[in-house]
């Protein structure tokens, strides 16, 4: 892998949210491609949050991504992925993304995670990960998540559906069935102590 530099950003990149922009632009102008457009001052209010990753190689920015709360954070997506076309092919998206799951996993542990996504390697990244593919309908009900979608080029498909489904596959890292499959196993465990007990 080439020396790409992953951080989470500071106020310090900040210079470089014009180029993200352009990066996500072009890529949302391949065909096949839903990506939710962003301002600049979008990308800047990301960067000073600390909610958002990015990749340099040298001074030029190879890749960004960032993460959004909804729903009083009972829900962290992860949007934006984007690697600029010289620098795919080399992980760098993956590594990124991991970035941005640690990133969202440390500061908002209980929160469900989720993405929308109509690249399939983002779907093996995800999938790594521990995110599973899910309907629309296990994902944040907050009506400006999905107006963040009226900006992508397949927008009539998602409204024309009332928010159930589109191009894009959801996706979900949900850190709760865990912590249940603890409890299960724990309670098994005690009723296999409770059947070895000698019996009075
Ligand atoms: C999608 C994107 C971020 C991938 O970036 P990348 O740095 O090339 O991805 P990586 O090198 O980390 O690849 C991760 C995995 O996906 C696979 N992959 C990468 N591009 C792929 C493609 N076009 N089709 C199928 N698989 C692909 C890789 O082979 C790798 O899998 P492997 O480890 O099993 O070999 C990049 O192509 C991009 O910016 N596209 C435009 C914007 C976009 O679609 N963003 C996603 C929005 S949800």
């Amino acid at each position: 892998m080439k020396p790409f530099q992953i951080f989470t950003a500071t106020q310090e990149h900040l210079p470089y949210a014009p180029a993200v922009v352009d990066a996500i632009n072009d890529a949302s102008k391949v065909k096949g491609t839903g990506l939710a457009l962003r301002t600049v001052e979008y990308i800047e209010s990301k960067i000073r949050e600390g909610k958002a990753v990015i990749a340099l190689y040298h001074d030029q920015v190879a890749g960004f991504c960032y993460i959004e709360c909804w729903e009083h954070q009972r829900y962290v997506a992860t949007s934006g992925l984007i690697v600029r076309p010289e620098f795919r092919g080399n992980g760098l998206a993956e590594a990124i993304k991991k970035e941005a799951f640690h990133l969202a996993r440390r500061k908002f542990p209980t929160a469900k995670m989720f993405g929308l996504t109509t690249s399939l390697a983002v779907m093996k990244i995800n999938s790594r990960l521990g995110f599973v593919p899910v309907t629309f309908t296990e994902l944040t009900t907050d009506p400006e998540f999905w107006k963040g979608c009226e900006s992508c080029q397949y927008f009539d498909v998602l409204e024309r559906s009332g928010n159930k489904n589109c191009l894009c596959t959801g996706m979900i890292f949900d850190p709760a069935p865990k912590q249940k499959q603890w409890k299960r196993k724990k309670s098994s465990s005690l009723s296999l102590e409770d059947s070895t007990r000698p019996m009075q």
